[in-house]
């Protein structure tokens, strides 16, 4: 027998199922995709110009292992008039690769082998793999779409064990778009509260809510002390490819959590550190015309899938759109397959985002306007093609 030269851990992680669509969509001509999760958007020319200034003046070295001061100061700052939550920039910031690597240091630190991370589902591909490789064991809680996908506390406190150590949250919600309301919020803090747990709260599309005002979880009555705030500017700024996120906890967790990321990272790419300084600075025009843009685009894809059939709840914040799919006949996997086989649309299937999102597909507005509708016609046409069958 061969030896698998891998961790059990690492052996035991499933494949993710967004991945494989990309692949069949990338042998394809003339794909649109509604299937990625990244903005359309090139990042803001002053962004970009502070990243360029940084090389040319030669900041080109490690900086402090929690990013360098004005930024952390600049985020500190922001955070606090939009939330009115306060994070010291000395000792509760880091300057993170992404949030990616926020989650990953979270989860480091806070999780011992077999500790139960409470977890509503459908949620962002990566959890279930970050939290096991930390050593923790994912508990999904499935949330529903009449309850507009914002989990039922009542569930999630039936999934509490002596095990759990955390809830993470993340709202507004990839890959539904749902976004919690305050009471709801408050219900989980008082959970969190109740069995002394920590509650990750991955807020990267914060700035992405629609009509709605985002509640940042810190800011909940005495959960400033259990939170690990995790952001990015990868989704608001439109970032993806400098790689640039943050965390921010009380200092009793950043302890932790700086020291996981002085560990494995050492320093978030310091041109990338520069980039999103100028964002905070002076970006905040870029930041709502995207938005202005996205919810534009909101409205037309949800409007346009109801219309063809497709039962679609009205996503509030971040960039998707999760339409109902099985009453074709077809699942989400078929459903998401033919649709790009037969009409060059690549959807995500929802059953890729955990229990409770069989039966669904995500489409991201994360696309230009002509595309979406153009994508709209052919999806009409794709369901009209298995009705006529
Ligand atoms: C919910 C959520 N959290 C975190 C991330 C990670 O983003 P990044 O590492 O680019 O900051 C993503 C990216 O899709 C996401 O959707």
């Amino acid at each position: 027998m061969t030896k698998s030269y891998l961790s059990e851990r690492v052996a035991s992680l499933k494949p993710s199922g967004i991945r494989r669509f990309f692949e069949i969509a990338a042998t394809m001509e003339e794909v649109i995709s509604l299937g990625i999760g990244e903005p359309d958007f090139d990042s803001p020319p002053a962004i970009i110009a502070a990243g360029i200034r940084s090389l040319q003046e030669q900041k080109t070295h490690y900086t402090s292992n929690r990013g360098i001061l004005p930024l952390r100061e600049a985020l500190s700052q922001k955070i606090n008039d939009l939330y009115g939550v306060n994070y010291n920039p000395e000792t509760e910031i880091v300057i993170t690769v992404g949030g990616s690597e926020a989650l990953v240091v979270a989860c480091t630190a806070i999780l011992d082998p077999g500790d139960e991370v409470i977890l509503p589902t459908p949620c962002f591909v990566s959890y279930q793999g970050v939290i096991s490789l930390a050593g923790g064991v994912s508990v999904e809680v499935p949330s529903k779409m009449e309850n507009g996908f914002v989990p039922d506390p009542k569930e999630l406190e039936k999934a509490i064990t002596k095990k759990t150590k955390a809830i993470l949250l993340n709202f507004p919600c990839n890959p539904t778009g749902a976004v919690a309301d305050k009471e709801t919020l408050i219900e989980i803090g008082k959970i969190a509260e109740k069995y002394d747990l920590v509650v990750i709260s991955d807020e990267i599309y914060d700035r992405l809510v629609y009509g709605e005002k985002h509640v940042c979880f810190a800011g909940l009555p005495n959960m400033r002390e259990r939170t690990i705030l995790v952001g990015g500017f990868s989704k608001d700024y439109a970032m993806t490819g400098w790689r640039i996120g943050f965390a921010c906890a009380p200092e009793k967790i950043m302890r932790g959590v700086a020291r996981v990321h002085q560990y494995i990272i050492m320093t978030a790419p310091t041109m990338a550190q520069y980039g999103a300084l100028e964002g905070l600075l002076y970006c905040e025009e870029d930041v709502n015309k995207m938005v202005a843009e996205y919810d534009r685009r909101r409205k037309y894809i949800v409007e346009g899938l109801n219309y063809i059939g497709l039962p679609t709840f009205e996503p509030c914040g971040a960039f998707y759109a999760f339409p109902k799919v099985d009453n074709t006949g077809l699942n989400d996997e078929e459903f998401s397959e033919r649709l790009l086989q037969e009409k060059h649309v690549a959807v995500v299937p929802g059953s890729a985002f955990g229990p409770g999102g069989e039966g669904f597909v995500r489409c991201s507005y994360a696309t230009a306007f002509d595309q979406i509708e153009e994508a709209l016609d052919r999806i009409d046409q794709f369901v009209k093609s298995l009705y006529s069958k």
